[in-house]
Formats: C-alpha cells, sequence, structure tokens
C-alpha cells in the first residue's frame, strides 16, 4: 500500500500538471528540502508518525491527482508549487525505512502542523514535529541517506549548497502558543515585543543549524496576515474586516524576521536568504481582489467544522469556484492563491526579493566553459574530492 502510495507520488507530476512533449529542461536546483508547519504539511508519515493532524479526507485535496494526502487545501501547496516550476517531483517525506534507496533525493519534507519554532508549540491541541525535531531528522538525512550518493564530502556539499530550503514557520507559534493563554504561559512571561525577540532568535538559530548541515540557498516564509483569516474573524469578532491587534502582533515577529535575515546574510557571507513577503501580499489580494482575479475572499471555500479549529468538515461537497476563492478553510489558503504566490516569487519582485531564480541562478559559473576550462575541470575533478567546503558562519 505505501509502496504504491510512493509510486504514484512519483507520476504525480505528469497528471497535476500540463506538460509539452519536449523532454523537460534540468531542474534549476538539484532538490527541495521544506520544513514548517500545517501550511505547507504534505501528510502524514507513516515511518515517523510525523503529523497527526490528519487532514486526509474528502473535501481536502479534491484538486489533487491523488486527492486527500493530508495537505492543508483543495490542491496543491505553495511548496509544490515552487517545486514544480524548478522542474522537480513533487517532495516526499524523509523516511528512515527506505535509507537504503538507491535513487538521490530530490528533496524531502519534513513540515509538521501545527509546530513551531517553540518545542513546546501546538503540542497541547495535536502531536507534531517541532522545528529543531526536523532540523534533527534532516541531520539523518543528510548522516545516514545521502552521504552513498556522492564519491566525497564536497560532492554532497555542493549538491546541498544548490539545493532549496524552504522553510515556512512561526504561525502555530501565535496560534498554537501565545494566542491560547489557557494552555501556554508565553504571553503571560513575555510582551509581544519580547516574544517576537525570542521567536526570531531561535528561528535564526535554526537557519544557522541547517546552515551548518550545508544549506545554503534558503527561500523563508513570513507569517500572514492571519488577523485577516476567518478563524481570527470568528474568534476576535473585530469591528473592522481584521483582528488588527492579531495583525500587529505577527508584524512584530516579521520585521525582526528580516533584521534576523540580513544579519545572517552578512555573517554568512555564502548563504543566499529570501524572504518570502507574503504578509503585504496577502493583504493586498484582499483588497483588490479582482486583479488576483479572486471573488471570495471572505468565507472559507469548505464547511468548517464546528469547533474552533478551522478545518473543514468530512465529507461535504467545497464551494465550485475555487479558483476564485482566497480561503480554502479558516486557516489556509487555496490552491488558487499558492499559484500566484509561487509564480510571482519565483520571478518578479513582488513577494521575494531577490526573486528564486534570481537566486538560483547566483551561483551558476558566470563564464561558458570552454575546452581550455574542460582540462582544467578534468585536471582538478581528482583533487577536489579532497578540498573541504568553507563555509563561514558565525
Ligand atoms: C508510530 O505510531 C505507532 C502507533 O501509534 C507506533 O507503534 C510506532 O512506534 C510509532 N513510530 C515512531 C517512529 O514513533
Ligand atoms: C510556563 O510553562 C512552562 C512549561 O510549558 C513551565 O516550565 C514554566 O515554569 C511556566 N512558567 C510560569 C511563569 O508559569
Ligand atoms: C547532527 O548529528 C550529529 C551526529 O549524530 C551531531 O553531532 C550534530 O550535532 C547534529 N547536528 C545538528 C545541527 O543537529
Ligand atoms: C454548524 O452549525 C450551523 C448552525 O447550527 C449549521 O448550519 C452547520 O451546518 C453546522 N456545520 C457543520 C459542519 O456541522
Ligand atoms: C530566470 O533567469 C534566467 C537568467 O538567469 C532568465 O533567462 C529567465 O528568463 C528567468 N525566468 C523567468 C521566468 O523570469
Amino acid at each position: 500500500m505505501s509502496n504504491l502510495l510512493f509510486l504514484s507520488l512519483l507520476f504525480i507530476q505528469h497528471f497535476l500538471f500540463v506538460k509539452s512533449n519536449a523532454p523537460p529542461p534540468p531542474p534549476l536546483a538539484p532538490a527541495l528540502y521544506t520544513f514548517g508547519d500545517c501550511q505547507v504539511d504534505i501528510g502524514i508519515n507513516p515511518d515517523l508518525n510525523i503529523s497527526s493532524s490528519k487532514v486526509n479526507y474528502y473535501p481536502y485535496g479534491i484538486d489533487f491527482v491523488i486527492g486527500a494526502t493530508g495537505r492543508f487545501t483543495n490542491g496543491a501547496t505553495v511548496v509544490d508549487l515552487i517545486g514544480d516550476i524548478l522542474g522537480l517531483p513533487v517532495s516526499i517525506h524523509y523516511s528512515p525505512e527506505k535509507k537504503s534507496a538507491n535513487t538521490l533525493s530530490k528533496g524531502y519534507n519534513y513540515a509538521s502542523g501545527p509546530s513551531g519554532i517553540l518545542p513546546e508549540t501546538g503540542t497541547a491541541s495535536r502531536p507534531s514535529w517541532s522545528m529543531n525535531e526536523q532540523i534533527a531528522i534532516f541531520n539523518m538525512t543528510v548522516q545516514n541517506n545521502l552521504p552513498k550518493h556522492f564519491k566525497c564530502k564536497a560532492e554532497l556539499d555542493d549538491y546541498l549548497s544548490k539545493s532549496l530550503f524552504v522553510v515556512d514557520i512561526g504561525t502555530s507559534d501565535y496560534e498554537y502558543n501565545y494566542l491560547q493563554p489557557n494552555y501556554y504561559n508565553t504571553s503571560k512571561r513575555y510582551n509581544p515585543e519580547q516574544f517576537g525577540n525570542l521567536l526570531a532568535n531561535q528561528f535564526g538559530k535554526q537557519l544557522k543549524e541547517l546552515y551548518n548541515l550545508g544549506a545554503r540557498k534558503f527561500l523563508v516564509f513570513e507569517i500572514a496576515p492571519i488577523g485577516c483569516y476567518p478563524q481570527a474573524v470568528k474568534r476576535y469578532k473585530p469591528t473592522t474586516k481584521c483582528a488588527e491587534d492579531i495583525n500587529n502582533l505577527v508584524l512584530i515577529f516579521n520585521r525582526k524576521l528580516e533584521h534576523k535575515v540580513r544579519t545572517l546574510r552578512s555573517r554568512c557571507k555564502d548563504a543566499h536568504i529570501t524572504i518570502a513577503k507574503t504578509y503585504s501580499f496577502i493583504l493586498d489580494m484582499l483588497k483588490r481582489p479582482s486583479t488576483y482575479g479572486f471573488e471570495e475572499t471572505t468565507q472559507p471555500c469548505c464547511l468548517v467544522r464546528n469547533d474552533t479549529i478551522g478545518i473543514c468538515a468530512p465529507n461535504k461537497n467545497p464551494c465550485s469556484n475555487r479558483n476564485k476563492a482566497l480561503f480554502w478553510d479558516d486557516n489556509h489558503l487555496t490552491e488558487a492563491a499558492y499559484r500566484l504566490m509561487a509564480d510571482k516569487c519565483f520571478s518578479g519582485s513582488d513577494i521575494c526579493t531577490p526573486n528564486i531564480n534570481k537566486t538560483l541562478s547566483s551561483a551558476e559559473p558566470c563564464m561558458k566553459p570552454s575546452l581550455v576550462h574542460m582540462f582544467f575541470l578534468v585536471l582538478l575533478y581528482g583533487v577536489s574530492c579532497f578540498h573541504k567546503t568553507f563555509g563561514f558562519c558565525w
């Protein structure tokens, strides 16, 4: 059964995205590694019990080729769509059981909702893998799974340094921690400014750990304007369109994130970190929906369960105009919104500066190899395996 699922995942791309018959160009990155919470969770990892959120039921995945996988949307997530633009297959969970796999991974997804930057986030509702645990599992991947596909450490380092590392985390540190004073005491221990600092500092350390494990190209998501999401509007009943207090709270984190990333860029010279500025982008989609092709930007597309979690009730038909709706359930966007985000983050400067296309091509050699270059490349090849990659980050 799980083999069948694995195989079908490998072939998803051929059904999901219409492609011409021409041979596909080589991927723009050798692999895509994803960390985060339910925004980018791809479902339950049977070996690691990686998520117990379990939205693996209709109508989730109604527009996804293999249906409900545990993705918190109607179709593909923003990371699935970025991977597709890069020419990579849909990513799967890392699995210790498959460490004998004979093919080199095109990346794994470690995301697990409702996890957070802080280890305790989300633990009162559902068990999940925190960012620290996700990094530890990635560490296992680097130690146990990847090395046998490379002749030497320098080759593995090269593969990792060209891969894209997407991190979308922090939302749950508010939704399933700071804003739940009945279960967590963080709002008593820290004021909003201090909590933003705590998260940003911890997150900076986590990015550095990924760097130390070999990551060089990062795409880091801001926290979205969750005060405008149906979940917050239902809970806080603001007189304006959005719960501004909630938006202002996450804005504190977003500002500190930007500052932290600027520091990391200057300290880790060979790290390329792009922030996906989804906060202002989603606000703009709410302000000018027709510009983006949306007709429905307040109601969720599916019928949401009558509890506070904000996920779809099982087996109820969702709205039919899913391409024109912004919200899928009370907390997550539709594939249509994710597609706009992925496309605009890849090229242009609406969300991502520098965009992913630029980030990924930044390390490409600027010279086309001539015969002379080839000669030296061959000469150097033997030496290169003894050459350790010197990353510097403090
Ligand atoms: C996953 O869960 C099952 C049943 O709940 C348990 O038997 C198994 O040990 C768990 N696996 C891991 C890696 O935690
Ligand atoms: C807050 O909760 C943590 C456990 O989550 C506990 O260790 C700590 O003592 C608590 N602090 C206060 C001030 O209640
Ligand atoms: C990765 O694992 C190794 C060995 O198991 C350990 O020494 C190292 O501290 C780990 N690194 C991180 C960033 O977790
Ligand atoms: C939730 O309650 C409302 C009002 O009682 C009802 O109309 C709706 O169908 C219920 N939703 C679900 C998913 O049961
Ligand atoms: C991506 O970048 C390359 C050059 O680095 C450029 O030729 C290409 O047009 C870009 N693609 C998009 C969609 O912007």
